[in-house]
């Protein structure tokens, strides 16, 4: 199965990309994820990327394009995958067609997190992440089990630096730019779900497996 998950900032995008990915044995591919460790690394894709993911603002295509082609023509991505957080932009969307008609495959399915401001803002202000195995967590709604520490891997949790409440203003208004095109852009390949980002964990992904089936996709 092949997806592709688009939303607002905070919507749950990476929370069930994670579950989905355990799910079905497929890759998440967050290029968020794949910019943060390049940050961190100092890489010279991480360099180029850190001003912009700082500002808030959109990575260049060409960086972003590069990176998950490259990720998903990897062997593990041969059975499946999931895209979070890409594509962003109406080029990207396209670009992305042409790499997989070249491979001769498709996306299967495009959920859309349709989330409410209310929502978004309180989920990015309590997130936080790890920095080894980019578990994600909230003070709230999904605490670790000790304070400020990954149950998975031990690691020290950070808040992200775009979760600041200005930054996250900023990726809202660059988010709204291109929601609208990309949303046309599937719906006219009759490959977009509407779902509830709002939703709880287990339920959204309980409503997404139901839909799954419903549609023949496992
Ligand atoms: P990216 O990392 O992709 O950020 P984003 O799209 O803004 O999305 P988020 O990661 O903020 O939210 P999410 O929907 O994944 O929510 P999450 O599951 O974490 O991008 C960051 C930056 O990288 C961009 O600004 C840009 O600069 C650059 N970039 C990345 N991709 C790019 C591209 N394609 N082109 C150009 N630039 C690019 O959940 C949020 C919180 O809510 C967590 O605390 C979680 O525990 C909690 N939560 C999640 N789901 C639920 C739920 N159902 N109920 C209750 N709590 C929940």
């Amino acid at each position: 199965m092949r997806l592709i998950l688009l939303g607002p900032p905070g919507a749950g995008k990476g929370t069930q990309a994670d579950v989905l990915s355990s799910k079905f044995k497929i890759p998440h591919i967050s290029t968020g994820d794949i910019l943060r460790e390049a940050v961190r690394e100092g890489s010279q894709i991480g360099k180029s990327a850190k001003s912009f993911m700082d500002r808030g603002e959109l990575v260049p295509d060409d960086i972003v394009i590069k990176i998950v082609v490259e990720r998903f023509t990897k062997k593990d991505s041969a059975g499946g995958f999931i895209l979070d957080g890409f594509p962003r932009t109406k080029r990207q969307a396209e670009d992305l067609d042409k790499a997989l008609n070249s491979k001769d495959i498709s996306i299967d399915r495009v959920l859309y997190f349709k989330t409410s401001p209310e929502t978004i803002i309180s989920r990015l202000s309590g997130r936080r992440i790890c920095p080894k195995c980019n578990a994600i967590y909230h003070i709230k709604n999904n605490p670790p089990q000790k304070d400020n520490f990954c149950d998975k891997c031990g690691a020290k949790l950070y808040q992200r630096e775009d979760d600041k409440e200005e930054t996250i203003k900023k990726r809202l208004k660059v988010y709204e730019k291109t929601e609208e095109e990309l949303i046309d852009y599937y719906k006219n390949r009759g490959i977009l779900k509407e779902v509830s980002g709002d939703l709880g964990v287990e339920k959204l992904f309980r409503s997404l497996i139901d839909s799954f089936k419903k549609d023949g996709l496992v």
